[in-house]
């Protein structure tokens, strides 16, 4: 497998990601609020770079199911609905519905995505679920993946680099050999893969603590939002990895029989003396 990451959006034009397979990381906030969003059974979430943007697009659908959502400057835009936090993102307030999103990083680095062949949306919430979907495409361990950071205000940023950094060594571990063995140069890894790399292993034994002295850590809690960083550190409490397919995040896959029965509001009928399958067991929901 050949590995790029691209710490921001920066600058990267849309066509270099024509036919690729693609990660969006955005740790804070928006790809964890979206994996929530979508665990509460939103219908769709359609991603867009501006405000006037999403009012249109509103605007034109005329529909009481679709809400307007995100943030600029951390803070829930006037006249939206609902902002970037993961916490607001309930089945009371989206189950069923269709959500406009823009956000300052996240929901540009999606909309740079629209013409890969396949775009998962990942953060440390889902990080082992976007291996497990990774692993359903089919040759994967021979393709070239790409990981987009979103980074912060066109820049770099400190935890989704460190969660670009895990995910390559997960994928390391899943596709042995990523990297070549017995200490020859990584040579299926970019310069910028090999940095997220060591970035994590500095970074990545403690996960909260990256996040809350990060930058946009530090601007979150100022703002208020502290709760959401304690959320977005939590590795692997949403098994579920939101698709996005050219301009829409509709699909969903679950990795996890217990979320599933949740999602579908039924109660779990396993036997408790057994382990939940690991990310073992997956369900493709595609609403349309
Ligand atoms: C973004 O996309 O810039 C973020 O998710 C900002 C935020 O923390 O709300």
């Amino acid at each position: 497998m050949q590995i790029t990451v691209y710490f921001s959006p920066n600058h990267l034009d849309e066509l270099e990601l024509r036919d690729k397979i693609v990660v969006v990381i955005d740790v804070l906030r928006a790809s964890t609020t979206i994996t929530y969003a979508m665990r509460a059974g939103a219908r769709e979430i359609i991603p867009v770079a501006s405000v006037e943007q999403a009012m249109k697009i509103v605007g034109n659908l005329h529909s009481t199911s679709t809400i307007l959502c995100g943030e600029r400057g951390g803070k829930r835009i006037e006249g939206f609905q609902l902002g970037n936090s993961p916490f607001e993102y309930t089945p009371e307030a989206v189950k069923g519905k269709a959500l406009i999103l823009t956000t300052t990083n996240g929901a540009v680095a999606l909309t740079k995505a629209k013409y890969a062949r396949q775009c998962y949306v990942s953060s440390f919430v889902n990080l082992s679920a976007t291996i497990e979907a990774l692993a359903t495409i089919e040759g994967i361990a021979s393709e070239h993946l790409i990981i987009l950071c979103s980074g912060r205000e066109e820049e770099f940023s400190l935890e989704d680099a460190t969660c670009a950094g895990m995910l390559i060594t997960h994928l390391q571990s899943r596709f042995a050999p990523v990297a070549s063995e017995n200490g020859a140069p990584h040579d299926h890894l970019s310069d910028s893969a090999r940095a997220a790399l060591s970035i994590s292993r500095q970074y990545g034994s403690d996960i909260y603590r990256t996040l809350i002295e990060s930058d946009h850590g530090r601007n979150l809690i100022e703002l208020g939002f502290e709760a959401d960083i304690l959320a977005a550190s939590q590795i692997d409490s949403v098994p579920l990895v939101p698709v996005l397919e050219q301009t829409v995040i509709k699909k969903k896959l679950i990795f996890s029989d217990a979320l599933q029965l949740q999602i579908e509001g039924r109660p779990p009928t396993r036997d408790p003396r057994k382990p939940e399958r690991a990310a073992t067991a997956i369900h493709a929901e595609k609403v349309s």
